[in-house]
Order: structure tokens, then C-alpha cells, then sequence
């Protein structure tokens, strides 16, 4: 057999206690860490992921709802989902994946962490574990959120960012500058992301000795095209994830598990 995929083959199956054991040396040897993650890292919070069984996106098509396009044409519409979803989001609370990796950024240097989530969770989880510790400041641990974040507004004309409106349902509000729609300040099909953002995930991937990815399917450019940042500059990848993705077979450790059990104990915080 290919000797590369004998490789793959024995990787794939090292029993789970060893592969812990793996990913957990390299995240304690290692001086820069980015930690990339997705929908199903606050999947045990309760927030619904994008795809998979109880994904959001096979309830409705993201085309109808998460588009510039779709903004233009229904905005009642697309308004009214964004505001479900804030409410969603405002029943969750952090769960001890989040924890544990605001754990490991307040306590260590060197850690980026990086979310396609908008869901402000591991903002929350970062004051949470700041105030615990006795930590004034909560700053470390603040992810760079490369698809925006649910709980602000951007106005469609401006730019202007506010806290998101709360209460109406009937539509978006208008901008109190220049009366344009306002928006979620996230980042729709078709659209690019803030180049700043992904500019600075993308030099912590380069930099980084490990690059732990936990709860994304690892599908959507250019967030999933960070870990292989990190292989190309000789530095490791861990994903933590419950099934197979399409960075398995190049990550240097996979794990198959929940999150939130998995990141405390291989972060060791
Ligand atoms: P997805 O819904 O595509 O993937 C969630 C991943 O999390 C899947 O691979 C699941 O197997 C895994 N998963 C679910 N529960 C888990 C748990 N408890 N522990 C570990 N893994 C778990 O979500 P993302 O990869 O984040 O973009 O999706 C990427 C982007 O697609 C989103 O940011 C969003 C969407 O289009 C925009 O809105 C721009
Ligand atoms: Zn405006």
C-alpha cells in the first residue's frame, strides 16, 4: 500500500486516548497557537449549526435569507430571521469549549483566537472566565470574528456600526445619519470578508506552531484555507470535530468528540 496512506490509515486509527494525548503535547510544547473555530463549537450551547441534521441551512435556503440579493428583495424577511436568531443566541450561554479557550488565551501568550461564529459567544465566555480569574482584561481572549458579529447593525448606506435594534420585527430600522436600511454587520453569501480580519487570522495561521480547529465542516474560503497556512509554514494542525471533514486527512491530529468536552482537556485550561 501507498506509504502515505498507510500513514493516514494508522493516524486514523490511534486510539482516542492517544490521540488526546498527541494533541494535547503539541498544544503545550507549542509558543504560537491559532485557534480557528466554527458552528459547532456553540453547538452544545444550543445554537443550531449551518449544516448537518439540525442545521439551520435545511430549513431554509441560505439564497432566500443570506444574501445582498435577497436583503434587496425581502428585507421584512430577511430582517425577521436575523432577529429570531438574536433571540436564539440571547438564551445561550457559553458551554466549557468556549471556557476553555478563553482559558487558554488569558493564561498563555501567543494565542489568536479566530470564529466564523457571530453568535458573540466567545466574547461572553472571555469576560466570564476575565472576572473569574480576577483578569481585568478580558482583551486576549477576544476572537477575530471573520464573518461579523450578530448583535451589531451596519448601515447599508454609511457604514455606520450601532448595537443591534432590538424588539422590531417588522422590518429593518433606518440609519439615523443618512436613512439608509440598516443590517446585520455579518458577512452574507457573495460578500468578501473585512480584509483586516482575515489578513490578521490569516498572519496568526503563518506564524502559529499549532493551529486547533474545533466544531467547522471546514467548507467555507477563505476561513477553512487557515489551517493549511499553518501546515505549508511547517507548524501542526488539531481539529476536534464529531464526524470527518475535508481537512481530516491533512491534519496532523484529528479527534472525533464534542467540543466541549474534548478542547478542556487537550487545552489543559
Ligand atoms: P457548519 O454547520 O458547516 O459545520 C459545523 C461542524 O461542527 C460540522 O462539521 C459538525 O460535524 C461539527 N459539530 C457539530 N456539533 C459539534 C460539537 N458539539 N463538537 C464538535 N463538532 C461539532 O458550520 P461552520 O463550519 O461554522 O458563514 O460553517 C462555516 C460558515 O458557513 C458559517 O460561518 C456561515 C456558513 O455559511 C457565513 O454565514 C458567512
Ligand atoms: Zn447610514
Amino acid at each position: 500500500m501507498d506509504p502515505a496512506r498507510l500513514e493516514c490509515l494508522a493516524r486514523v486509527t490511534k486510539p482516542a486516548h492517544a490521540l488526546r494525548k498527541e494533541a494535547t503535547a503539541l498544544l503545550a510544547g507549542a509558543t504560537r497557537i491559532v485557534v480557528l473555530t466554527g458552528a459547532g463549537v456553540s453547538a452544545e450551547s444550543g445554537v443550531p449549526t449551518f449544516r448537518g441534521e439540525q442545521g439551520l441551512w435545511r430549513s431554509y435556503r441560505p439564497e432566500e435569507l443570506a444574501t445582498p440579493d435577497a436583503f434587496h428583495r425581502d428585507p421584512e424577511l430577511v430582517w425577521s430571521w436575523y432577529q429570531w436568531r438574536r433571540e436564539l443566541i440571547a438564551d445561550c450561554a457559553p458551554n466549557a469549549g468556549h471556557d476553555a479557550l478563553a482559558r487558554l488565551a488569558l493564561t498563555r501568550n501567543g494565542v489568536t483566537l479566530v470564529t466564523q461564529n457571530v453568535d458573540g459567544l466567545h466574547h461572553r465566555a472571555a469576560r466570564d472566565v476575565a472576572s473569574a480569574a480576577g483578569v481585568s482584561d478580558p482583551e486576549p481572549a477576544h476572537p477575530l470574528e471573520v464573518h461579523g458579529a450578530i448583535h451589531r447593525d451596519r448601515c447599508s448606506g454609511c457604514e455606520r456600526l450601532t448595537p443591534a435594534a432590538a424588539g422590531s420585527n417588522a422590518g429593518p430600522p433606518s440609519c439615523v445619519m443618512c436613512g439608509s436600511s440598516l443590517r446585520p454587520d455579518v458577512v452574507w453569501f457573495g460578500e468578501s470578508l473585512d480584509p483586516d480580519v482575515i489578513g490578521s487570522a490569516q498572519e496568526a495561521a503563518i506564524q502559529a506552531d499549532v493551529c486547533l480547529v474545533a466544531g467547522t465542516s471546514s467548507l467555507v474560503y477563505p476561513a477553512a484555507g487557515l489551517p493549511d497556512l499553518t501546515l505549508r509554514s511547517g507548524g501542526a494542525v488539531v481539529e476536534v470535530n464529531l464526524d470527518p471533514t475535508p481537512l481530516t486527512g491533512s491534519a496532523t491530529v484529528s479527534i472525533r468528540g464534542q467540543a466541549g468536552e474534548i478542547l478542556p482537556e487537550i487545552v489543559g485550561a
